[in-house]
């Protein structure tokens, strides 16, 4: 295990899964994985109960866009909740990754979530509008300029709330990760990814030195960081 005390973000390492000539028997267990630790780290039921659910209406269908969606595990939950709530609730997950794509769409699908092989920026071109923006586990993908993009496109995306949910980096997350990925790191990313994705995330204040004084950097437990931003507000 890398025993850096993880003062400073790495910001040289790329995760494998990005490599697009990697394994991709590993790739496909990689997002099939992601389902379960998001469940078990992500914190995506109390962002739902305490965040999402208070804005939406069981009348009025509310829209949100899922940015990064990966395998598609977190739009597929939120549409569940939703639905068991009797709320309306239309999701679009848009990965750029043809392999992300390919893999979400594979799947038996979840009424009310569409998968689209699309960009933020391409959204915004497009001048597409989502009441709700969300992403997870993207921020600590993107370094500085990228970052800073993927930040404005939410803004111009959203009308009503933006929630960029992501890792803490953390030595006690680091370590309780690398003893519990281990099982799961047999021709798969995700103990690697997920290491290092510890070692690339931000720190609160990191965060918010580097976005707007519009954006709120909000902990939550454990070891998580919630970008919020209350959208633009406009049609
Ligand atoms: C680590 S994956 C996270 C997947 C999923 N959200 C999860 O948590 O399991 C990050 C994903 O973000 C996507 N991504 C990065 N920048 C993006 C952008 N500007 N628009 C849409 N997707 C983006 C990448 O293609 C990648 O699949």
């Amino acid at each position: 295990m890398r025993t850096s005390r993880l003062t400073t973000r790495e910001v040289q390492a790329h995760e494998l899964m990005d490599d697009p000539a990697c394994d991709p028997e590993a790739l496909r267990r990689t997002y099939q994985q992601f389902r379960v630790v998001n469940r078990l780290v992500a914190g995506w039921r109390q962002v739902y109960t305490c965040r999402l659910r208070p804005i939406m209406s069981a009348t009025t269908t509310t829209t949100v866009l899922d940015i990064g969606s990966g395998g598609g595990d977190v739009a597929r939950a939120l549409a569940r909740w939703a639905g068991r709530d009797g709320l309306l609730l239309d999701i679009t997950a848009i990965d750029p990754d043809a392999r992300a794509h390919r893999f979400a769409k594979a799947l038996p699908p979840t009424p009310s979530v569409t998968f689209r092989q699309s960009t933020s920026a391409q959204l915004v071109a497009a001048e597409a509008r989502f009441d709700v923006v969300i992403s997870n586990h993207v921020l600590h993908h993107l370094d500085g300029p990228d970052l800073a993009r993927l930040v404005d496109d939410s803004l111009g995306l959203a009308r009503r709330l933006i929630i960029h949910n992501d890792i803490a980096r953390s030595r006690l997350a680091y370590a309780a990760y690398a003893v519990a990925s281990r099982p799961f790191g047999r021709r798969s990313f995700i103990s690697h990814d997920g290491l290092l994705s510890i070692r690339r995330s931000y720190r609160p204040a990191e965060l918010a030195s580097v976005v707007g004084p519009d954006w709120h950097v909000v902990e939550q437990f454990p070891y998580r960081i919630l970008l919020l931003h209350p959208g633009s507000g406009t049609a």
